[in-house]
């Protein structure tokens, strides 16, 4: 794709090959493809990514944590000790994909990322300043608050299949990374969680400050998910074979996925602090995981021409000017974010795939995951 190339970058360890350039893009008579949609991408994240998480006033929310009960303030921190060592990990696990696109000569791909990699690390300092700041518990542990499906997750499956990537590079190796990193954790379990911020704590009217990060966070999340839809779509088109390595990781992960929403209830017994229904965040969880899975079977057969065209209209969806007609996707104003995935796309699954996992995602996290909370 790129007329730039690294050398002997495919299958080898990143210390024994010999690393050099034969050409290089900017100057050649390609130039940059402002056109292809990571590229698009890389010019709206520097529009509207480029907020500062330390300029964000927290003041109110400092009072409004005050006035929260025991039980509303231990399930805050949970949500925020588990999204605060989320977006360290992905901060922490991006790396290894960003370097097998550079080695690859994407460059447009690889200038996206830089972006990507820049807004995780602003997340995980946003996190932790709630945590400093707001619920005021610097110096406390807060790993028990990590259940045994978001330890599979965070701990074991995404530094895995991230790290995998300096040994073998491959499109499947590629795609496990992808559905792991774009699809479960941004996807599935990111969005859920924005969900339930502004289910509980917008609709409520407090914590302001936090919310208006969040709603940052979901915006730079929309462009991942765009960049991460791309990359599988991509990895599809080259490979149909490709298809079946992403339907085998997404159904292997979802049973965590939706064990992470059931071990926070499970924390709580029958009452949770803020008396949202487990069931909503679940459908919810279901209902993005689908999209982004329909979207990527679109990809099957397609040309890598198609695929571009076909993404370049998904980043423009997904990813709307926030002060625009129409708002941003997923602006939650007064109900649930739309999902950053258009449901414009085909209605039905083709396949067995996705449909499959939904199929097993219905009976809720206990049929999900003999494999769920049980790990
Ligand atoms: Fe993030
Ligand atoms: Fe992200």
């Amino acid at each position: 794709m790129s007329g730039a190339a690294t050398s002997g970058a495919a299958g080898g360890r990143p210390g024994t090959v010999e690393a050099r350039h034969d050409a290089f893009v900017t100057t050649s008579g390609r130039g940059l493809n402002h056109d292809l949609p990571p590229m698009r991408l890389y010019h709206k994240a520097k529009r509207f990514g480029t907020w500062d998480p330390r300029s964000i006033d927290l003041s109110q929310d400092k009072e409004d944590w005050k006035l929260l009960n025991d039980a509303q303030k231990d399930a805050l921190l949970r949500l925020v000790a588990l999204f605060a060592a989320g977006e360290e990990s992905v901060t922490l696990d991006l790396l290894p994909l960003i370097m097998v696109i550079a080695r690859e000569g994407r460059l447009e791909e690889e200038m996206f990322l830089t972006t990507f990699l820049w807004e995780e690390a602003k997340h995980t300092e946003f996190m932790r300043r709630f945590l400093d700041e707001v619920a005021g518990v610097a110096g406390a542990d807060l790993h028990h608050y990590h259940t045994p499906s978001y330890r599979k997750i965070f701990y074991e499956e995404l530094p895995r299949a991230m790290h995998r990537l300096l040994d073998d590079p491959s499109p499947a190796a590629q795609a496990e990374a992808s559905v792991t990193y774009n699809l479960i954790v941004e996807g599935v379990l990111a969005e859920t969680g924005y969900y339930a911020f502004y289910r509980t704590l917008q609709r409520q009217g407090v914590m302001p400050g936090f919310i208006q990060g969040i709603r940052n966070f979901q915006r730079d999340e929309s462009r991942h998910l765009a960049y991460g839809v791309f990359l599988l779509q991509r990895l599809v088109a080259a490979d149909d074979a490709i298809w079946h390595v992403i339907d085998r990781r997404l159904n292997h992960l979802l049973p965590y996925a939706l064990g992470v929403t059931h071990e926070i209830y499970a924390a709580y017994g029958d009452q949770h602090p803020f008396e949202v229904d487990q069931k909503e965040f679940i459908d919810y969880a279901i209902k993005q995981f689908s999209l982004r899975a329909r979207r990527i079977e679109q990809a099957r057969g397609k040309s890598l021409a198609e695929v571009y065209r076909l993404a370049a209209d998904q980043v423009e969806e997904a990813t709307r000017d926030p002060d625009g007609p129409g708002a941003a996707a997923g602006d939650p104003a007064g109900g649930p974010p739309a999902a950053t995935g258009s449901p414009a796309g085909p209605a039905a699954t083709t396949g067995s795939g996705p449909g499959r996992a939904e199929a097993r995602a219905q009976g809720g996290p206990a049929a999900g995951g003999g494999g769920g909370s049980g790990a």
